[in-house]
């Protein structure tokens, strides 16, 4: 299983590379992220995450139903106005969940670990939240970034003290 890298690891907040060589090496990260997303019992995982600074993360928003979604160079082709607010997690940020309010519905263009690209059009519920969720961490953002500055403040001591570990 890959290390799960906590708040305050820098690399949580470099934007990912481009991922351009589509290779035996690269399959291998992605078959052991889906191990450590499983294992952790996530909804997603994004390559910053286990300190590979590139444009990657992996998603099963089925809870093992469908094979996991695999999300290379993603670009969003669609948000909708319509919003939603609901709870989020994330392995990065151990014992917290804030409210988040995101598009409901969203569509999402990507590579797959073959190179090959795809669209997901319109998705919504949990998969268009991990969409969003997990692109954030290519950009170096994370669910603390979306909420309010009252609220950051009263996250700033357990924040402190996940950076400090
Ligand atoms: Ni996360």
């Amino acid at each position: 299983m890959l290390d799960v890298r906590v708040y305050g690891d820098p690399v949580l907040r470099k934007r990912g590379a481009v991922v351009t060589v589509f290779d035996d090496k690269l399959r291998l990260l992605v078959k052991e992220m889906i191990e450590t997303m499983v294992e952790e019992d996530g909804v997603g995982l994004a390559a910053p995450q286990v300190g590979e600074s590139l444009q990657l993360a992996v998603i099963d928003a089925t809870g093992g139903e469908k094979p996991p979604i695999v999300l290379i160079n993603p670009e969003f082709t669609y948000h909708s106005e319509e919003t939603a607010t609901n709870e989020e997690g994330c392995l990065s940020l151990p014992g917290i969940t804030l409210k988040v309010t995101r598009p409901v519905f969203v569509s999402v263009k990507a590579q797959d670990e073959f190179g090959n690209v795809f669209n997901i059009e319109n998705a919504d519920g949990l998969l268009a939240r991990a969409l969003q969720h997990e692109t954030d961490h290519l950009n170096g953002l994370m669910i603390v970034d979306h909420v309010s500055p009252l609220q950051r403040k009263m996250l700033s001591g357990k924040l402190k003290k996940m950076a400090e570990r």
